[in-house]
């Protein structure tokens, strides 16, 4: 497989052997999926502000992301591009800003996560997904076999640990942080325009880590971490749902830029359209505390529903007013699904379209 590699940012410094290893578990995945020589990817490392404008534009999602990959519709026009031999898969874009606090997070250091991501996202590229439980647990197979390869995998990390079998402790690259050259306040969204050559990318073909984390990606911690105090404060307040008509218990919390935590319950009334849902309880909570559309990161909303608990059109709606880009539909065991607002509620009514 050919892979077309470009360093499209400045604030990481990248070390040569990260590049390497990138390069060998992506042809790792080449190799185990029998993809020609003919076969092209091309792989892009960006700066969060990059990738934040490509997750916006492409995914309606407001903040940076980890990896996109943008899978090429070949039928559209693979002449134009390689000539008819060539099988063009499509573009991974990585923020390598991202990898580095990520690799941090996780504990295995920038190297392995710089892998990871790009290995996960060939996988998508190639057609798996993690939609399901099902569709999940065989890319997570494919990703291990991959990273095993390389020496990488799940199983030689947690060998790193010094747990068992040390003798494979040289295997897994645990590496040093590169160095990150701070930029603030000087960033430049240069490579947004450099890395469109694709022409036909389109918003169904792009896949992000989005999910994983939430669903219990091993080692994943960060987001995994407010999530989880997101979720503990929405069980405890739906404690105190008023549902005697229903016996419906519903949670909700909010999360703020600024790092606030918000949570709402359900209020039942005896003129029925008159209860109010959790999510809008958490909602409004928020905003009688001066929070403004734009300022809400995050829902999380759970009640004890069989598969997770879906938010209601109502709700959407003033999702959609406060402009809140993340939503965690969760149920009290613990089962999580993460969506973005535009797939929840798209062609949503917006203040612009009145103003
Ligand atoms: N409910 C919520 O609180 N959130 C939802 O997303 C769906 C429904 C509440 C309203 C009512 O108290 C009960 O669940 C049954 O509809």
């Amino acid at each position: 497989m050919k892979i077309i590699f470009s360093d499209d940012q400045d604030e990481v410094k990248v070390p040569k052997e990260a590049v390497a290893l990138l390069k060998q578990g992506l042809q790792a995945v080449a190799r185990l999926h029998k993809l020609s020589a003919k076969t092209e990817v091309s792989v892009s490392l960006v700066n969060d502000e990059v990738i934040h404008v490509l997750n916006k534009d492409y995914r309606g999602i407001d903040r940076p992301t980890d990896v996109l990959s943008f899978a090429l519709d070949e039928a559209e026009e693979p002449q134009e591009i390689g000539g008819p031999e060539t099988h063009l898969l499509g573009d991974i874009i990585i923020s390598a800003e991202t990898a580095v606090r990520q690799g941090r997070e996780y504990g295995h250091g920038f190297n392995r996560e710089l892998v990871y991501l790009g290995v996960h996202s060939l996988l998508h590229l190639l057609g798996y997904d993690h939609m399901n439980k099902e569709d999940k647990a065989v890319m997570r197979q494919e990703e291990e076999k991959a990273l095993q390869i390389i020496h990488l995998s799940q199983a030689d990390l947690d060998r790193s640990t010094g747990k068992e079998d040390p003798d494979h402790f040289a295997l897994a690259v645990v590496d040093a942080d590169p160095e990150q050259s701070v930029k603030r306040g000087k960033q430049k969204v240069t490579s947004a325009e450099k890395i469109k050559p694709v022409k036909n990318r389109k918003k169904s073909d792009i896949n992000d880590m989005e999910g994983e984390k939430t669903m219990g990606r091993k080692n994943g911690k960060a987001t995994d971490k407010t999530i989880k105090k997101l979720f503990k404060k929405a069980l405890k307040t739906r404690e105190n749902a008023y549902v005697p008509f229903s016996k419906f218990k519903v949670g909700a919390a909010v999360l703020t830029k600024s790092g606030d935590i918000f949570t709402g319950c359900n209020v039942e009334n005896s003129s029925f359209g008159l209860t109010v849902c959790a999510e809008r309880v958490a909602m409004f909570n928020a905003a009688a505390a001066g929070v403004r559309p734009g300022e809400i990161t995050m829902l999380l909303v759970a009640a004890d529903t069989e598969d997770v608990t879906s938010p209601c059109g109502a709700c959407r709606q003033v999702m959609a007013e406060f402009e809140i880009p993340v939503i965690v539909m969760a149920n009290v065991r613990g089962d999580m699904k993460t969506v973005s607002l535009e797939e929840l509620l798209p062609f949503s009514f917006k203040a612009a379209d009145f103003t």
